[in-house]
């Protein structure tokens, strides 16, 4: 089959690789019919490479057709539709049962200390190979993929692979009160999508950040209000025109949706940059200490929070030596919470929203389909911001 694979450092390729097959009784093979490209991507792409493997087939936003069951997935019959969703997850262990499928005992990494292994994430979460690709196995099948009916398009539901779960946790972490004000920190996918669920879910007033013209007029265009970036001089400015809206509090929750591609400053990216080129064995390690400074975003929404307020972070970070501001956290007593999404701990809540009204604008969210072959170029374009780009859909 073709697939979108891995080889260094912006450097993304399809190519003929071996068709996937039923290894587990576990396990499902679909073919996959609409594949989402997502800002986790953009990590492996330029910031994760030390803990990338040339070859890796990338992609983690999947939909598709069954092709093949194994004996031990009852529930899943050949020429079902379905999203999988990103990370791969028992359904029946301590943590699956707890709600937490991301920190799932049974796929758990734990040669890395990491938790439930993720399609096409590194060797951190597994080395699994990715749903960019015209075919994919799907292990634990018995308890992942998510069935949808027949009728409307694949962009109706392939968000639920991770777009809608994360943007869901991100609301549902922040605790903004029924018509409490939230500001989301870029408004990328994951940023865009969670201020049309705060929206939806009561909020009273929803502010957004970002500094790329197409993805602040989107969300104006929803009635978000909406900062660019580029017309402050400093995070002080941001944060002081956003505490005016707010009674000179701030908002009573922040949801982080930039990670550490937050624009970091020139020394931060000289760091990143000498990492991926020293060998393997060193660069790992460096790329775990030094992301000081790639914590922008973060430090924003710690200002800029009102005091007794919530943090929620979806943004990816991996740094294990960022320095954090303790004396403000605590004396702000700010809460956080964060992590990757549990997906089917939302995805039933999530699911009578993808109706005919399409509240949360799913139908047109993607700006961009491509076939697979195209995908290289896609990447390129999505992380240069250009030509409108905010989701990418591939279509195998
Ligand atoms: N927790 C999860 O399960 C999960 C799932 C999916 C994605 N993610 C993460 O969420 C983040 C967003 O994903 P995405 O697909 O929307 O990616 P994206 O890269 O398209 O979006 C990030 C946006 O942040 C903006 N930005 C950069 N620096 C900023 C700053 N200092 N202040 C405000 N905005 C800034 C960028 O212009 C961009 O629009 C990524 O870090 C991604 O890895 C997490
Ligand atoms: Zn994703
Ligand atoms: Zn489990």
């Amino acid at each position: 089959m073709r697939a979108l694979t891995w080889q260094g450092k912006r450097d993304v390729r399809v190519e003929n690789v071996p068709d996937p097959r039923i290894e587990e009784p576990t396990d499902a093979v679909i073919r996959i019919t609409s594949t989402g490209l997502c800002g986790s991507d953009l990590h492996l792409y330029e910031v994760l490479t030390p803990f990338m493997t040339p070859g890796d087939i990338l992609g983690h936003e999947p939909m598709g057709i069954v092709e093949e069951v194994g004996a031990a997935v009852p529930d899943l019959q050949v020429g079902d539709r379905v999203v999988v969703p990103f990370q791969i997850a028992c359904g029946n262990c301590w943590m699956c049962l707890t709600g937490l499928p991301t920190q799932c005992e049974t796929t758990q990494v734990s040669a890395e200390g990491m938790g439930a292994a993720l399609f096409g994430y590194t060797r951190l979460y597994g080395a699994v190979p990715g749903a960019q690709a015209e075919y994919l196995r799907v292990p634990q099948a018995q308890y992942g993929p998510i069935k949808v009916p027949e009728g409307p398009s694949d962009d109706r539901f392939v968000y639920l692979s991770d777009v809608l779960p994360t943007a869901w946790q991100a609301v549902a972490y922040a605790g903004v009160p029924q018509g409490g004000s939230v500001a989301v920190l870029g408004l990328g996918p994951i940023g865009d999508m969670a201020c049309r669920i705060a929206q939806v879910r009561g909020a009273g007033r929803v502010f957004g950040v970002d500094l790329v013209p197409e993805r602040l007029n989107r969300a104006r265009e929803r009635g978000v209000e909406t900062f660019d970036l580029r017309s402050f001089d400093d995070e002080k400015e941001l944060v002081a025109a956003i505490r005016d809206q707010t009674d000179g509090r701030g908002p009573d929750a922040v949801i982080d949706a930039v990670g550490t591609e937050a624009h970091g400053s020139a020394a931060a990216r000289m760091v990143q940059n000498a990492s991926a080129l020293l060998p393997r064995k060193l660069s790992g390690p460096m790329a775990e200490r030094f992301s000081v400074d790639r914590l922008a975003a973060l430090h924003t929404a710690i200002e800029l929070v009102r005091r007794g307020g919530t943090i929620s972070i979806s943004g990816v970070y991996g740094g294990m030596a960022d320095p954090m501001p303790m004396l403000t956290l605590f004396d702000k007593q700010i809460q956080m919470r964060m992590g990757q999404a549990n997906v089917r701990r939302w995805s039933d809540e999530i699911i009578p929203y993808l109706t005919d009204e399409d509240p949360l604008g799913v139908d047109d969210f993607a700006t961009h389909r491509v076939p697979l072959d195209e995908a290289p170029r896609a990447y390129d374009m999505f992380q240069k911001k250009q030509d409108g780009a905010v989701k990418v859909l591939i279509k195998p």
